[in-house]
Parts: C-alpha cells; structure tokens; sequence
C-alpha cells in the first residue's frame, strides 16, 4: 500500500540551534520538572523562550499554510486557572461547529478538503459530538448545550442493537454515559445495558476475546482500541446483575495483556486468532507504521483502557499494565520536546513526520486518571507533568484553531489512518473530545469515574 509522505516545513538550522540550547539547559532529557526549584524558576522565561522556539521550529507538524502561525507560546504545563478561559474557548468553537450542522442526524468526524464530514450512527466515531456537548455542559453548567447534547444523543438510541462492530462503547458511552452521569432521562439505563448485551455477542468463548470487526482478511480479528468498550460491559454488569458480562470484559483484558502488550510497555495494534482454537494467527497493524511499531493513538487506548479497567475491577495486573504503558510514553526518546507524540512511536521520518494531537489529548486524559490511582508517587507526579505539558501544546495556537477556523472543530494536527492515505493532518472529533475531558479531569485535580 502506498504510503504518502506528508512532510512539514521545517527550518533544520533552527531545529539544530534550538536544540543546542536545550541540551545547554538539559531540557533534552525528559520532562522539565513541574515546579521548579527556585534556580528553575528564575530560568523559566529562558525554557519557555526554548521550547516556544524548538515547537515553532517543529510544529505546526504538516504541511504549513502561507501566512500560518508559527510561533506558539508552549508552557511547561498547563496551570489550572488556565482551565477554565480554555473551556470557554472550546465552548465558543464548538458552537460555531454546532451552528453549521443541518440536524441531529449525522455527526461531525473532521474536515475533508475544506468540508465537513458527517457520518451516520453507525460509524465508531458517532458518540464523540454528543460527548463533546455533554462535557461542555458539565464544563459550563449551561442548559442549552444539555439540550443540543440529548438531541443529538438520541440519534444513537437504535445503537442499543448493534452488533456489526464492537464500538458500541465508545458510542454509546460517549453519549448515553455521560446522559446518564449528568442528566439522566428515563430509559437511559436501558439503552446502555442493551448495548452491551449486544456487544457482548461479539465474544467467542473459545478466543476469549471480543471480536473487533467482521470486514478484512482476517480471521479473528482483536485492536488494542477495543479495550475502550469494556467499561460499557463492567457498568452493565453492576447495572444489570449479570456477572457475566464483567467475565466478559475481564477475559478480553486478560487476553489483550497476553497478546498485545509487550515486555516494553509498548503494544501491537491487531492480533488475528484462530477461532477455532484461540491461537494466535498473527500480530500487525492496520493504521500504525509496522506491524511491530507502537501505533501512537493505539498505545493512548492501551494506557486509558487498563487504568479504566484498574478502576473497574481493582485487578492489580491492570494497574501495572497501565503504569507500564505509561512509563512507555514518559521516557520514549522519541517524544518531542512540546510532547505532542508523532503518529506512531516508529514513525519514518521522524522529526518531520506528522504528528497525532487526539493521541496525545487520550495520553493526557489517561495519565491524569492513572496519576490519582497509582501508589508509585514519582511516577503519579511524572504523569500529572507529561499531561500537563501536552495540554499547554494543544491549547497554544500552534494546536488551538483560531475561533471560527478548522469547521469549528477545536484541535488541528491529528491523524486518522496514515497508511491508508486517510485523515493526514485534520482535526478528529474524538481528539476534541479528549482534550475536554481531560481538562476537565486537571481542573479537577481527580480522576472521573
Ligand atoms: N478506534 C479507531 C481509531 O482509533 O482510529
């Protein structure tokens, strides 16, 4: 498959002076502390002139517009009185987004060539606007944006049957739990409980996993991504009584701890089985750079998964699977100084290949959650400071769309499917949806349930 080659303008004599200056001030060995000592401080103008200059350097990732901005004020982290002003911001974008959608039907994924792309109820990323309008009525305490959230939550109710692929966690959880958790209507239970009985026919006993998709040339098919259904199937479970769906959602787990993660930290994205036998047919990649490369949005999934499922089930081996994933990103040599990830670990081309800002708007979300529940103090403060840092990139210009700009979407520089030549360098709703929750998770200072 041809693989376009999507290159940012890059001025290499500035990246190499910027980071000369770095090394000089040893910013170029992981993270720079989150409160610094009182030398830290009275150098902070001088790293914060260092790394605004390294990401204008680096960033914008792609393909630069004539006249783009290219100067963006990056911060070490994003302080929490910044919250609030940068909600506002997203509230303000998201309803010039709003304004321009004809009716509740379809739902906004990203911007193609100029247009905007609706998609139907049945796309995996259909939970994502209704999410997005739930959390910004949770942010703003606004009824009008309950009201645009429960219409177009409604939508999605024929998804209580849906068994064709196995997102109905991500879209029926996006929009019906969050519903639920801030302003239930009657029958919101049902429909997610039905949801996950449905995905729950997607488990093949003798694989022990869910199966992700029907289409392809595999066999069995299984994503790491799946991991994000499961905290449908453990809420229904309590819900509904039935135990097994939790063994469901634990086997799938356990199975995806066996099969997808390595000894590194790092993870495949696909493993095919063999339905028959539950072997292992195959492990690859359908949207990463190799098929033993750490995909960087499948490694985000991988990392929120096993903190969801950690706080699901206190299972311990889901909290070490976390903190490894966790430590993974922390320390990957390849992450860059502004820390937003390129689109896989691996990527080719690297510092020039494009970067995923809905991977790092689901990296900063997870290690937020995973910060307030692991016992390892260091690595709650490395995560809490990765996380910051990665919000301070997305809510400067060189991330943050101009208001009214980028279809009104909020995050530029994402990445969809870059082998498939698919969604290079656009915004994606679900990193919209990301980053507010994960703004709202440091404003909060705790994880959300
Ligand atoms: N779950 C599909 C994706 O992350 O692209």
């Amino acid at each position: 498959m041809d693989v376009p080659v999507v290159r940012s303008r890059v001025d290499a004599a500035r990246v190499r002076s910027v980071l000369d200056a770095a090394r000089v001030l040893s910013l170029d060995s992981g993270m720079a502390p989150r409160r610094p000592s009182p030398a830290g401080a009275s150098r902070r103008p001088v790293l914060h002139a260092v790394l605004g200059a390294l990401a204008a350097a680096v960033a914008p990732p792609t393909v630069a517009r004539p006249g783009a901005t290219r100067g963006p004020a990056v911060q070490i982290g994003l302080p929490p009185d910044a919250v609030a002003p940068t909600l506002r911001a997203v509230a303000a974008q998201v309803a010039t987004l709003l304004a321009r959608l004809p009716d509740a039907e379809r739902m906004p994924r990203t911007i193609e060539r100029g247009t905007l792309v609706r998609v139907a109820r049945e796309d995996w990323t259909s939970g994502f606007f209704p999410g997005l309008l739930w959390l910004l009525h949770e942010a703003t305490g606004e009824p009008a944006w309950r009201d645009a959230a429960r219409r177009f939550t409604r939508t999605l109710e024929p998804l209580r049957h849906f068994r064709d692929h196995h997102d109905t966690g991500f879209m029926l959880g996006c929009s019906y739990g969050n519903a639920l958790r801030l302003a239930e209507a009657p029958g919101d239970r049902a429909v997610l409980v039905d949801g996950a009985r449905a995905l729950a026919t997607r488990f093949d006993p003798r694989v022990g996993l869910i199966r992700s998709w029907d289409h392809g040339r595999w066999a069995y098919p299984v994503i790491i991504d799946n991991l994000m259904n499961l905290e449908l199937l453990t809420w229904a479970s309590r819900e509904s009584g039935d135990p097994g769906l939790l063994g469901i959602a634990v086997r799938h787990a356990d199975g995806t701890l066996a099969h997808h993660c390595r000894p590194d930290g790092g993870s495949f994205h696909l493993v095919d089985f063999d339905p028959a036998s539950g072997a292992v047919r195959a492990r690859g990649t359908v949207q990463g750079a190799a098929d033993r490369s750490t995909w960087a949005r499948g490694q985000a999934w991988g990392l929120y998964g096993f903190t969801a499922m950690y706080r699901e089930t206190r299972h311990a081996r889901y909290l070490q699977q976390a903190e490894r994933m966790a430590r993974f990103v922390i320390d990957h040599p390849r992450l860059p100084v502004d820390r937003v990830p390129f689109w896989d670990y691996d990527a080719p081309g690297v510092p020039l290949a494009p970067r995923d800002a809905s991977a790092a708007a689901i990296t900063a979300s997870a290690l937020l959650e995973l910060a307030s529940l692991t016992a390892d103090a260091a690595l709650a403060a490395r995560a809490r400071a990765l996380a910051a840092a990665q919000l301070a990139t997305l809510s400067s210009p060189a991330y943050f769309a101009a208001p009214g700009e980028n279809g009104g979407f909020v995050l530029r520089h994402s990445v969809g499917a870059l082998p498939h030549g698919a969604e290079i360098d656009v915004p994606l709703v679900y990193a919209d949806y990301y980053f507010v929750e994960a703004m709202l998770r440091l404003g909060r200072g705790v994880r959300r349930g």
